[in-house]
């Protein structure tokens, strides 16, 4: 039996956040119901493709799954369930918006041996929480937050931002002390990016967004990994921290280069050697009604080289970096093989830290990841 993980894609939102650019509609509620026949279809047409192969994990995001009625969401997970092998120890996590909730919703998922709900808390402040575009309050995060854990959810993740309009350190540090008094076992927390063709884009480009300069977001980053790690929060990937056990296997298939398949608008995959992408126009997903072969775009042939730098700029997003041992009995060769002098380099420039057994990113290192990540390029010619 072969590894798998499944991502499903649900692109709906009740409204669109100011700074969010995922794919995902305010505005095509009609299509819901034709949209999940077709996903519905796309996921039987996929197990035809999965024989021999288990499912470890599987991660419905969006978009905000949390809005589908528990209807909508039950015949998901029964085509899910009725359709693939399951692990019985498999993580199993839906995205999840406050407001969004509900106990019917929360008893709906549970019986389908969902264990995981990742909450969009974003940030503890309600004047931010507006000016971000965000449909709840802090009040009313806290109202999910408590109905998912008295219905018996044990393992919860809470997305939070940093670097917001006109934040400041201290607010940072009060956002982080609430959440951890609410004991949640995994915490993602993402600095703003400004995205191309969102409100947040405009209202910078007309001076009338004002973000911490560069160094405070560093600064503000620092913070977070002092405070997390102070209170028994492993820092174990660039955005992501978990209590002992908790971290998120799901996005660690996706940072150790494992198989998954992605199902749903514009989702990804890596299987059978190929990258490739579903196509992102709703009526035309629709329409093809999960005609896997006709939904594929961007396909990609992932030869040895591409696999070994995928794996090195994948694998250094974790703090624990890359396992040499790993490397070796991956691809059979020594990981200096490929990338003696650039590991040399950028361990004498305190970017990355080497011993006998790993490679891994510096602090420094850190703070300008996607440069010293670009290094692990080959020369494919
Ligand atoms: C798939 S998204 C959305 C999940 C869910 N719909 C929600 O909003 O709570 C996952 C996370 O990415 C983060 N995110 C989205 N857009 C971002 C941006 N422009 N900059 C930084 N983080 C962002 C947010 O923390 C968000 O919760
Ligand atoms: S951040 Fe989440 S809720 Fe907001 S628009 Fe993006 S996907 Fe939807």
């Amino acid at each position: 039996m072969k590894d798998l993980s499944l991502y499903i894609h649900i692109p709906f939102c009740k409204s669109k956040c100011n700074y969010c650019d995922f794919l995902s509609f305010d505005n095509e509620d009609k299509k819901i119901e034709n949209y999940i026949n077709a996903l519905n279809n796309e996921i039987k047409n996929y197990s035809e493709l999965t024989k021999g192969y288990q499912i470890k994990s599987i991660f419905i995001g969006g978009g905000t799954p949390s809005i589908l009625s528990c209807n909508q969401l039950s015949s998901i997970l029964l085509a899910i369930k009725k359709y693939y092998d399951i692990d019985k120890n498999a993580e199993i996590t839906i995205e999840a918006n406050p407001g969004t909730l509900t106990l019917e919703k929360i008893e709906t998922i549970l019986r389908y041996n969902v264990n995981r709900v990742s909450v969009g808390l974003q940030s503890c402040n309600n004047i931010a929480l507006k000016k971000l575009g965000r449909i709840h309050t802090l009040e009313e995060f806290l109202l999910s937050y408590e109905l998912l854990r008295n219905t018996g959810v044990k393992n919860i993740n809470i997305d939070l931002m940093f670097a917001l309009p006109n934040q400041t350190i201290k607010e940072l540090e009060s956002d982080l002390n609430n959440i951890i008094k609410l004991n949640p076992e995994h915490i993602s927390c993402y600095g703003l990016i400004i995205e191309e063709g969102t409100l947040f884009n405009k209202l910078y480009n007309d001076n009338k967004l004002f973000l911490p300069n560069e160094e405070i977001e560093r600064d503000m980053y620092w913070l977070v990994h002092n405070i997390l790690e102070e209170n028994y929060y492993k820092h174990y990937e660039i955005s992501n921290f978990a209590k002992k056990g908790k971290e998120c296997y799901h996005n660690t298939v996706y940072w150790k280069e494992f198989e998954y398949i992605g199902i749903g608008l514009g989702a990804s995959s890596y299987f059978n050697g190929y990258r490739y992408k579903n196509i992102s126009d709703i009526n035309n997903y629709i329409q093809l009604n999960g005609e896997i072969n006709l939904l594929k775009e961007d396909i990609q042939k992932i030869d040895k080289l591409t696999s070994i730098e995928e794996y090195m700029f994948l694998g250094l997003r974790l703090l624990d970096g890359i396992n040499k041992q790993e490397f070796n009995d991956r691809w059979g060769e020594e990981v200096d093989l490929y990338y003696k002098e650039v590991i040399k380099e950028l361990t004498q420039k305190k970017l990355l830290y080497e011993d006998a057994y790993r490679v891994k990113l510096t602090e420094k290192g850190i703070d300008i990841s996607n440069v010293v990540l670009s290094n692990f390029l080959l020369d494919k010619s």
